[in-house]
């Protein structure tokens, strides 16, 4: 018999026992000491059994660019159920609950990194977007490269990449808005060497270039130009010098995958991400869409006035993302309802890449 559920946003007070929880499941390597206060766009959440702190998460804001605009997102990381309460529905019911606690807090939408996706898939999320991961000889690098100007950045400095990261970052959905503590929090403890190519920048990527016949691994490349794109790989094969491979991520609308694919280069899905719908009104109603042209059920409640669509949760993140896109979910007959209202929501929700460049 296990005791009464609850679940709330963690206090000061209750910071100990979500660190035991994470120390317990993920150990304390990755979850040491000072990860007891919460960054500052962290939020803990402590869920109880009886009277007993049995699971813990972590919500990180992610205002996440969404169609043009910057839609309040909420990203779940470090789930965890103490071992002696799991597999009882106990990790379930927590995650809807943290579902809740961030709809309640305004997010429109939610995403995260599944361990299995069946899981997260109960409580309202969907697979949608991924990055390539491309892993390529150093003797099949494209030829290419320009005469950008090269230059380190230190990363006190990072902030200066702000605009060429929101330029390549608007073109898709599904990544943050960063502001200086996601920066801080995504080049980690130990910063990489970070290029930047062109002034203003075109392009930067950071790593680690030591090391002879290893990998290169690019930690994070972005480009808001083509030349960019070019001078970066161009870049690339000098730091690739003395390496065996390279392997950077690329989103799913990739240049490479367009322009540069050969023989032995490989790519593969790598992090794959799910979302989920929390506000479905307040997204569409960002798009200046006509509600008196369709109508869908989401969570017992009717959205729109118009003609009906069948549409379940899991199908609308995915049409609002835009990828896989409503067009095809129609096209193989998964979503059905009015042609005319389809029709409609089929032109509102484009086709559009999805790929978040968190990692938590
Ligand atoms: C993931 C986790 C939070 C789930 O907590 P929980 O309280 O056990 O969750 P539930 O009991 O609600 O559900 C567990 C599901 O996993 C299934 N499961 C349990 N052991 C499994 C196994 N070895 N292989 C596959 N599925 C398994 C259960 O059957 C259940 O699915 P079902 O409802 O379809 O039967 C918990 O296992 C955990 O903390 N894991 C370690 C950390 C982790 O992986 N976190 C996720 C990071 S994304």
């Amino acid at each position: 018999m296990i005791g009464e559920i609850s679940i709330r946003w963690a206090e000061p007070a209750d910071y100990p026992l979500a660190l035991r929880i994470w120390q317990k499941v993920y150990g304390a390597d990755v979850f040491p000491e000072e990860r007891m206060t919460p960054l500052a766009f962290h939020r803990f959440v402590i869920g109880f059994v009886g009277e007993v702190a049995g699971f813990a998460a972590i919500v990180c804001d992610y205002p996440t660019f969404w169609r043009g605009q910057v839609v309040p997102c909420a990203g779940i990381g470090a789930v965890a159920t103490l071992p002696e309460f799991r597999g009882g529905g106990i990790g379930q019911q927590m995650m809807d609950g943290v579902v809740g606690l961030c709809r309640e807090a305004g997010s429109e939408i939610s995403s995260l990194y599944g361990f299995r996706e069946p899981f997260y898939r109960k409580s309202g999320y969907e697979a949608c977007g991924w990055r390539w991961q491309i892993r390529c000889p150093v003797d099949q690098l494209p030829k290419v490269g320009g005469d950008l100007v090269v230059r380190e950045i230190d990363p006190a400095d990072v902030r200066e990449l702000d605009d060429c990261y929101r330029g390549f970052a608007r073109r898709f959905n599904g990544s943050c808005e960063r502001i200086e503590a996601h920066w801080s929090r995504r080049l980690g403890k130990k910063p990489p060497q970070i290029y930047a190519v062109g002034d203003p920048v075109e392009g930067y990527l950071w790593c680690n270039p030591h090391g002879f016949w290893n990998e290169l691994e690019i930690g994070e490349m972005t480009w808001t130009s083509a030349r960019g794109y070019e001078n970066l790989l161009g870049l690339i094969r000098t730091l690739a010098i003395n390496k065996g491979k390279v392997s950077w991520c690329e989103p799913p609308e990739s240049s490479f995958a367009r322009i540069y694919l050969d023989g032995l280069v490989e790519m593969s899905r790598h992090r794959p991400s799910m979302f989920a719908v929390l506000d479905p009104g307040a997204l569409l109603e960002r798009l200046e869409v006509d509600f008196g042209k369709f109508s869908f059920e989401f969570e017992g409640t009717t959205v729109g006035m118009g003609p009906r669509v069948e549409i379940s949760k899991h199908q609308l993140i995915q049409a609002l993302m835009g990828s896989p896109n409503l067009s095809e979910m129609v096209r193989w007959g998964e979503v059905k309802g009015d042609a005319g209202a389809l029709a409609y929501l089929e032109m509102i929700l484009s086709p559009m890449a999805v790929c978040c460049m968190e990692f938590f």
